[in-house]
């Protein structure tokens, strides 16, 4: 697939004027200290070789490996002097990691991995699944959860441990967890069942946005083995292999769940004899007006001690509409202390 002039002529300036993949976003690691990068080539080929010169700036000394499709072999063969690993066929198969080659480079112990996807960040991400999720499965495979990283189609970069942890379980203090698929990084999901063991009063665990389970079932599994309060959590949808998760969880007794979207769900819990929160996890509408108003909606009955997160917050670019509704709505609002943020969990304590 070809990129449009028009498209080219577009990245191209975004190189020139803004820092592109620059990890202004949570350098993972000091520059000079990189000495070996995986690249998947996954992108169309003028996109792949762009990373690949981009990489190649940024990493000047690094030695660069590119996984790529032996059926569809770069035109012009300018790889920039990286080493070229090939598969077979038009898709990386979902076995990669078990072939000579996926061996090779599992023992290779790559400081950074890249993949590039043609999606924006904020896309559907069973979609982002149905198409790359042999490359995701794969880099899970390989050992490099922890040091990959996303370019989306923007060219923005993120931690690939936010598209992973629904693969393998995750264990935290003692407690093994069963993660459907999420956009939430290990340190995320570490801090949230931090937050919904801890000692912050009394009330309620708010989740609003529940999507595949995620972040319900952590907060629930944390607050269930504190001996806490269950967890109320609201989502429009439900997908299919939440009630599952919930039960293999071993909290589907500690989640109570509605189908009512947060705008209307906030008038019953008003109505409640005590509608008193301890931790409130903002995670649904990702538009400016719909993530303000759950902040402005919810946050009364946070007590004070209280801590309110939200999810996507600071993420380069992604999700704008978050991050200014965080800012008015929480950092400006004089109410909060102790701001905090983690990946892109921003969490705050109420005064
Ligand atoms: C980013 S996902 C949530 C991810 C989830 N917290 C996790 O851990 O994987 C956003 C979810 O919010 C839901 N949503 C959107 N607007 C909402 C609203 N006003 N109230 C409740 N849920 C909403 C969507 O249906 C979607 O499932």
């Amino acid at each position: 697939m070809q990129i449009s002039d028009k498209d080219k002529e577009w990245v191209e300036s975004i190189i020139i004027t803004r820092p592109f993949f620059s990890f202004d976003f949570q350098l993972p690691i000091p520059t000079e200290s990189v000495r070996r990068v995986l690249y998947l080539h996954t992108f169309p080929e003028e996109k792949s070789l762009m990373c690949i010169k981009r990489l190649r700036q940024l990493y000047p000394q690094a030695q660069l490996h590119v996984v790529a499709s032996a059926a569809r072999p770069f035109s012009n063969g300018s790889l920039d002097g990286a080493n070229l690993v090939q598969f077979p066929g038009e898709r990386l198969p979902d076995e990669f990691h078990n072939s000579p080659e996926g061996k090779q480079l599992k023992a290779e112990k790559f400081d950074l991995a890249f993949y590039g996807y043609d999606f924006s960040l904020e896309a559907n991400p069973i979609e982002i699944y149905t198409k790359y999720g042999n490359v995701l499965e794969n880099l899970v495979n390989l050992g490099y959860v922890e040091n990959a990283y996303v370019i989306d189609r923007r060219f923005l970069v993120r931690k690939f441990a936010c598209y992973a942890p629904w693969t393998v379980p995750v264990t935290i203090q003692d407690t093994e967890i069963h993660i459907p698929f999420t956009l939430m990084s290990k340190d995320e999901v570490c801090t949230l069942f931090d937050l919904a063991g801890a000692d912050l009063g009394d009330g309620a665990i708010v989740n609003i946005g529940q999507f595949m389970g995620g972040s319900t079932i952590i907060l629930a599994k944390a607050s269930k083995r504190a001996g806490k309060s269950k967890i109320h959590s609201f989502d429009p949808l439900i997908f299919d292999p939440v009630p599952d998760y919930f039960k293999k969880n071993e909290v589907d007794d500690w989640i109570e769940f509605s189908l009512e979207i947060s705008d209307r769900a906030i008038h019953e819990w008003s109505k409640r004899e005590d509608p008193k929160i301890r931790l409130l996890f903002v995670d649904g509408d990702h538009a400016y007006q719909g993530c303000k108003n759950d902040i402005a909606n919810w946050s009364p009955y946070l007590i004070s001690g209280g801590v309110i997160a939200v999810h996507d917050y600071g993420t380069a670019g992604a999700f704008p509409d978050v991050d200014r509704a965080v800012y008015d709505t929480i950092i400006n609002s004089g109410d909060y202390e102790d701001f905090k943020k983690v990946d892109t969990l921003f969490y705050a304590r109420k005064k």
